[in-house]
């Protein structure tokens, strides 16, 4: 059923319009301005070191027409505060940057295990700067010069967040050092540190004053409580992440601070118990995840477990809706719980998990929820992103060739009128298109007994590749 149509649609997507690479003429109307930053975060604590070394690096990119591009490199573990501390600054710095603030997230560490590919962020970032889609070259090396060619002269900030390699980030360095790059990694970035010279940052867990602070910020500053505050920071082992996650549920609950902190300390002792030789830090964080999830009514627990079903990186309401399979209202106001425990991110109006959250969520899912309910929740959210995907390439004038199964009672997929609601949607739902479709190959592989190794990543769906004619 829908692995024959999915067939369908991939062979029809190798023929494809292509764009090829060509002379291009910008014109001279003036570029805009994209400000791609996601939203500052909500209550920034500390970190003043870092954000005066940060600020050490813009004197130097000011007068560096003719030098190597300024990058900075800001590495730690999942959860340290590396987004926080990189879009924060960059906030804080975005004046000295006239000519726009270009963003990212390279997905190094999904749990899809697909990086962005390098390419297809070329094209978008292309796209920001008001380059025509037929005039964006077809070909890596090309796209990466125009890229450089828009670039030249300019003042602008470009953050590259979560990369996974050096070799991720090389394609999206401007030419010239009138730009001030920040990557955040995981990884240490060595190769971009010793061949492009990269400033690394490395950022440690909060220190014990600036962790209390930092529940002091959310919980309100009774300066009596510093003890038990700093017992709940230990607990979080002064990780960021898990240091919001307890501060929200202590500022929502009506239980006193000293019996959360037992209950989190029992919390620990049961996982504990569990792993005895686990590591320490883990099961700390372990300890904050499952404390919270327990503690979120049943309705919302379950959609917190169901997007950890969700293939791409991030997600929007109808489609969290279509996992959920529950109204749009209903979904809405449970995120909006979640995202107030802050055990779910949102950005403008898109869902996503901290990636260590996601990676938890899909725990839960295969714990929590039988193999039927999980294949019915896939089933509704592959419906939806099937059945809108064929109506997009519908309505830019194609003909999808999917042959689909009716859609799922409940679930409404997006209708639309014009080509650019389409490119809209698109620029939106291509990485999640991606991991559908990888999605269904891989299970489309299986039924056919593929077993070890997995079929060729299957490139950008027909839907795309008509989008990009016409945004
Ligand atoms: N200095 C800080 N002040 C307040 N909250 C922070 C700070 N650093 C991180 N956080 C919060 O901690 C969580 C994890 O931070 P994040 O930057 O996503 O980690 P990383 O990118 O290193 O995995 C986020 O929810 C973020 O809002
Ligand atoms: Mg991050």
């Amino acid at each position: 059923m829908v692995v024959e149509g999915v067939h369908n649609f991939l062979s029809s997507a190798a023929s494809g319009p292509v764009v090829q690479a060509r002379d291009v003429h910008l014109g001279n109307s003036p570029l805009p301005v994209p400000h791609q930053l996601p939203a500052d975060v909500r209550g920034f604590t500390g970190r003043s070191g870092y954000l005066e070394k940060l600020d050490a690096l813009i004197p130097e990119a000011e007068n560096h027409g003719d030098r190597a591009v300024v990058i900075s490199a800001i590495a730690g573990t999942a959860g340290v505060g590396k987004t926080a501390l990189a879009v924060h600054w960059a906030h804080r710095v975005r004046d000295r940057f006239p000519d726009g603030q270009l963003y990212t997230n390279l997905c190094g560490y999904d749990h899809a295990g697909v990086p962005a590919d390098p390419d297809a962020v070329l094209e978008n970032f292309l796209h920001a700067l008001d380059v025509p889609a037929e005039k964006v070259p077809g070909d890596l090396a090309a796209k990466q010069c125009l890229y450089r060619s828009v670039l030249a002269g300019r003042r602008m900030l470009i953050v590259l967040d979560n990369a996974c390699s050096a070799e991720q980030i090389r394609p999206l360095l401007p030419g010239e050092g009138t730009c001030l790059v920040v990557v955040t990694s995981r990884n240490r970035l060595s190769g971009l540190v010793a061949r492009e010279g990269a400033e690394r940052v490395t950022l440690d867990v909060l220190p014990l004053a600036e962790a209390v602070e930092l529940l002091r910020s959310i919980l309100g500053s009774d300066r009596d409580r510093t003890a038990i505050l700093e017992s709940l920071a230990e607990l979080c082992v002064r990780l960021p992440l898990a240091l919001r996650i307890v501060a929200e549920r202590a500022a929502t609950s009506a239980v006193p601070l000293t019996e959360l902190v037992a209950e989190l300390t029992d919390e620990r002792s049961r996982l504990d118990a569990l792993t005895p030789d686990g590591d320490e830090d883990t099961t700390a964080v372990r300890a904050v995840f499952s404390w919270s999830y327990r503690a979120l009514p049943p309705p919302d627990a379950r959609v917190f477990r169901l997007l950890g079903l969700h293939p791409g990186p991030d997600l929007g309401l109808h489609a969290a809706a279509a996992l959920a399979g529950v109204s749009q209202a209903e979904t809405r106001r449970r995120l909006d719980r979640l995202v107030g425990a802050h055990m779910l991110e949102r950005h403008g109006r898109r869902f996503r998990f901290h990636d260590l959250l996601r990676v938890y969520a899909a725990e839960r899912a295969h714990e929590d929820e039988t193999a039927t309910e999980r294949d019915a929740a896939r089933r509704r959210m592959l419906d939806w992103y099937l059945h809108t995907a064929s109506a997009a390439t519908t309505a830019v004038g194609h003909d999808s060739q999917l042959r689909l199964e009716p859609v799922s009672p409940g679930i409404t997929p997006l209708t639309f009128d014009t080509p650019g609601q389409v490119a809209t949607w698109y620029a939106a739902e291509y990485r999640n298109l991606e991991a559908t479709w990888r999605y269904l190959v891989n299970q489309a592989w299986r039924a056919v007994g593929g077993r070890s190794g997995k079929p060729e990543s299957c490139g950008l769906a027909e839907v795309g590749a008509h989008t990009r004619m016409v945004r």
